[in-house]
């Protein structure tokens, strides 16, 4: 059985973590796997949108610690498994089609990085989230603690980091961590990527860019003004329009 699950239904593809006996725990090559899955989701035009979730009862306690005396031993095996991780995270944060996390049980560590990598987080009431690096004298990486910090500031960011405490859905709520809970989190998942299905990709696309550009401090103004007017020459601004005149929904292409 695969570690990683895909799919695509109806434009919406799943991307599941399945090692369930192991609570999920992201192995190297899983890392890298999950790189090119989510490469691959952004460059084909039949998804429009994905979730990434976990099988069984959590998202995922995070790195497969058990594999680091082969995989991460040392400063220089650390860093190229850390590239992996960072490659994961920012293939997905560099997605141009929306992304959500659909979020139970566990969520820990590395797990947190790809959770927050994702446009956006709802999590099951079971959810456990937290940053446990301080527990293996790991710091955690400039990426995932940027994406940390553009989520809940400052002082919350180093609570977590400096105590790797765990903390439940409720308060990663309370500090922005998450953005919705939900009895079934992957059913709230999928509600949220079908409110999105109907609306135009290149506007989400822009929209995705320049606030992730915001969020890093690092917007590129001229590749934001090509993807302004590259909406503003697609058929799909052409459909909008008509499909207002016309009085019924429009079809939207993405491009
Ligand atoms: N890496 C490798 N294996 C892991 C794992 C991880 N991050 N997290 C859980 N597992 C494995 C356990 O070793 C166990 O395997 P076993 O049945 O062969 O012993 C199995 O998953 C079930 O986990 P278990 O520890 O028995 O469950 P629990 O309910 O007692 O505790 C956790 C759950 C998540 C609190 C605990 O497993 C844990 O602290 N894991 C490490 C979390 C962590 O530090 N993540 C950050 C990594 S950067």
């Amino acid at each position: 059985m695969s570690e990683i699950l895909v799919q695509n239904v109806d434009g919406v593809a799943t991307v599941t973590l399945n090692r369930p006996q192991q609570r999920n725990a992201v192995t190297y090559d899983m890392w890298r796997r999950l790189a090119d899955i989510f490469t691959e989701f952004d460059r084909d035009p039949q998804v429009r949108s994905i979730i990434l979730t976990g099988a069984g009862d959590d998202f995922s306690a995070g790195a497969d610690i058990s594999e680091f005396d082969k995989v991460r031993e040392g400063a220089g095996e650390s860093k190229r498994y850390e590239v992996a991780v960072d490659g994961a995270g920012d293939a997905i944060y560099a997605v141009s089609k929306p992304t959500i996390a659909a979020l139970q049980g566990y969520c820990l560590g590395g797990a947190a990085h790809l959770a927050m990598s994702c446009d956006f987080r709802i999590a099951a009431r079971s959810a456990v989230f937290g940053i446990p690096a301080a527990r293996l004298s790991i710091v955690y990486g400039v990426s995932a603690t940027r994406k940390l910090f553009s989520l809940v500031g400052v002082t919350a960011a180093k609570r977590i980091l400096y105590t790797g405490r765990r903390f439940k859905a409720d308060e990663a709520i309370d500090i922005g961590f998450i953005d919705g809970v939900a009895d079934e989190s992957l059913a709230a998942a999928y509600d949220l990527a079908a409110e999105m299905a109907e609306n135009a990709p290149l506007t989400i696309k822009g929209a995705k860019f320049i606030l992730n550009g915001c969020a890093r401090g690092q917007l590129d103004p001229e590749a934001a003004e090509q993807l302004i007017d590259e909406a503003s020459a697609s058929l799909d601004y052409i459909e909008g329009r008509k499909a207002f005149k016309e009085k019924r929904p429009p079809r939207f292409l993405g491009k």
